[in-house]
């Protein structure tokens, strides 16, 4: 398949994931030995518009583990000719000129997708605007639900959070949902739910969920709880009690044993550190995980030029 541009989780077939699994646990072996000179001749930029610690951090430190070479800007808002006036479409013109791969991650929705129309090197989605998708933050958190959880059919999901504007449960949930016998539960303040267009996405594939505000009956017969912020802020109604999407001791009480709690982080008050020392609690893994699946796509796109 064609694999260019990576800009949303759909792109993925499941062979593809399959293949990018493969090559992932490969990478965490070439990690362990300190990394490799295979792609020594390679450069990624990468250029973002907002903060970023794992993404920015795990690629760079992805394309220096396979021997590359990095350019970077944290804040092309400020640090690139943005401060100028010059538009998404012309610094990513010029970048190609510089860089193998352009790893982006943009204001607003729909900003990879631009870049991608006028690239002469791949781009990579990095996470994009509100609500829109972080397809390479899915790809580490299907890996780490495959690792720590040896299948990924037949699974009870539980994705917990702002929802509507939630671009890594949303990139997820697509790509989940590739996978048979998935079950999603969306839990979430009303105002905050998954919006249509998952949900058309999932009709059209008959893909089992349900809509739920109150976590306490569901989680302790989910396999996975992925959590995520919410932002109090965006709540017209202020006597909402969000601490009932809190994971905490009482939690993990009535969590199955061998549940996982996973996070894309960085976290707020949502998961209370006590949680850290529990063996469900995966995050910390799930994160490092970005290192090895970031370097294994990259090394995709690069073999397959
Ligand atoms: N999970 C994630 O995207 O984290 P950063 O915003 O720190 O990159």
């Amino acid at each position: 398949m064609n694999l260019r541009h990576v800009i949303e989780s759909q792109q993925f077939t499941v062979p593809l994931l399959l293949e990018l699994f493969d090559r992932t646990r490969r990478m965490e072996a070439v990690v362990a030995r300190g990394g490799t000179k295979d792609y020594e001749r390679r450069i990624m930029a990468t250029l973002f518009y907002r903060s970023s610690t794992r993404t920015r951090f795990s690629f760079e430190a992805a394309m220096h583990r396979l021997g590359g070479q990095v350019l970077s800007t944290e804040n092309g808002n400020e640090f690139s000719s943005a401060v100028k006036g010059e538009s998404l479409e012309d610094t990513i013109r010029i970048l190609g000129n510089y860089a193998d791969v352009i790893v982006l991650r943009h204001t607003e929705e729909g900003g990879a997708h631009r870049a991608s129309l006028v690239s002469p090197v791949p781009v990579i989605n990095a996470g994009e605007g509100e609500g829109g998708q972080h397809p390479t933050q899915a790809l580490l958190d299907l890996y780490t639900i495959h690792r720590e959880c040896k299948t990924l059919n037949g699974l009870s999901v539980a994705l917990i959070g702002a929802l509507d504007v939630g671009r890594t449960a949303r990139s997820l949930a697509y790509l989940l949902s590739k996978f048979e016998r998935v079950k999603f539960w969306f839990i979430a303040p009303p105002e905050m739910q998954v919006k249509p267009d998952i949900l058309a996405y999932l009709d059209k594939y008959r893909v089992q969920y349900e809509l739920l505000s109150d976590p306490a009956k569901v989680l302790p017969t989910v396999d996975v709880v992925y959590q995520t912020r919410i932002d109090r802020e965006r709540l017209q109604r202020r006597d909402i009690d969000l601490s009932v999407y809190n994971i905490d001791a009482n939690v993990l009480r009535a969590l199955k044993p061998n549940a996982v709690i996973m996070h894309p982080l960085p976290r707020s008050v949502e998961i209370d550190p006590a949680v850290d020392a529990d063996p469900r609690a995966v995050y910390f893994r799930q994160a490092r995980n970005g290192l090895f699946v970031r370097m294994a796509l990259l090394s995709i796109l690069f073999d397959r030029e």
